[in-house]
């Protein structure tokens, strides 16, 4: 399958429905599609990608593709953070992790971008807040998910032009979102690769 056509085989099979349809995820698995959704603009950009990605993380029950949506939009204000670098960086990373135990599941995407000076980051959530004369709707909309979802989500930085750090948990804790520990979808995976690569990723129940 040619790149591009496998970039809209993705993106249809992350098409967000009209309802919220809950399943159960494997974390790493749309962390990589991510990724993959996102790899021209990457690219094209020069940017590093380091994946740091947690093993033997639980299952998340969660909709994929809202939980996509997400994601797309966190990498993306990651590196439009990294173009608003002036003079341009040449550190131009994106390093994107993921982590969890019994008690929890989280990622973290870092970039190396013009970073936040302000102390009160709360503000960025703030429906059509934009720093860069965009909508402002990305963070917005994120944080409605988690903590719909019962997670929570921050962003934080250590100065202008250091970088930020976006954060997104969701505790077992009064959550419904985390299921078995250790998750076996790896494992289901491997053991029967799909025909379809975007097929047959969720466990069912
Ligand atoms: N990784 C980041 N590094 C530095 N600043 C950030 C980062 N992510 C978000 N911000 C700041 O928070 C603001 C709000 O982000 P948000 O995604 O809600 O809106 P937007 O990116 O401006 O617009 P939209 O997402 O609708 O295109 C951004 O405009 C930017 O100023
Ligand atoms: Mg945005």
């Amino acid at each position: 399958m040619s790149y591009i056509s496998e970039i809209v085989t993705m993106q249809q099979a992350y098409a967000a429905s009209e309802h919220e349809v809950k399943r159960r995820i494997d974390l790493n698995i749309l962390m990589a599609d991510a990724i993959q959704m996102q790899a021209s603009a990457l690219e094209k950009r020069d940017i590093h990608v380091i994946r740091k990605f947690g093993c033997q993380l639980p299952v998340l029950i969660i909709d994929k593709n809202r939980l996509m949506q997400v994601l797309v939009n966190l990498i993306k204000n990651g590196y439009e953070a990294i173009d608003q670098r002036n003079p341009p960086t040449v550190k131009r990373t994106m390093t994107l992790r993921t982590y969890g135990d019994e008690r929890s599941i989280g990622l973290a995407i870092t970039d190396s971008g013009i970073g936040i000076e302000d102390r009160n980051t709360d503000r960025l959530f703030d429906l059509g807040h934009s720093g860069k004369g965009s909508s402002g709707f990305g963070l917005y909309y994120c944080k409605m998910f988690v903590q719909a979802n019962h997670g929570n989500m921050r962003i934080d930085s250590p100065g202008a032009d250091r970088g930020a750090t976006v954060t997104i948990e969701f505790d077992r804790q009064g959550a419904a979102a985390i299921d078995e520990y250790p998750s076996t979808v790896a494992a289901v995976v491997s053991a029967n690769p799909p025909a379809h690569p975007h097929q047959g990723r969720e466990i069912q129940p």
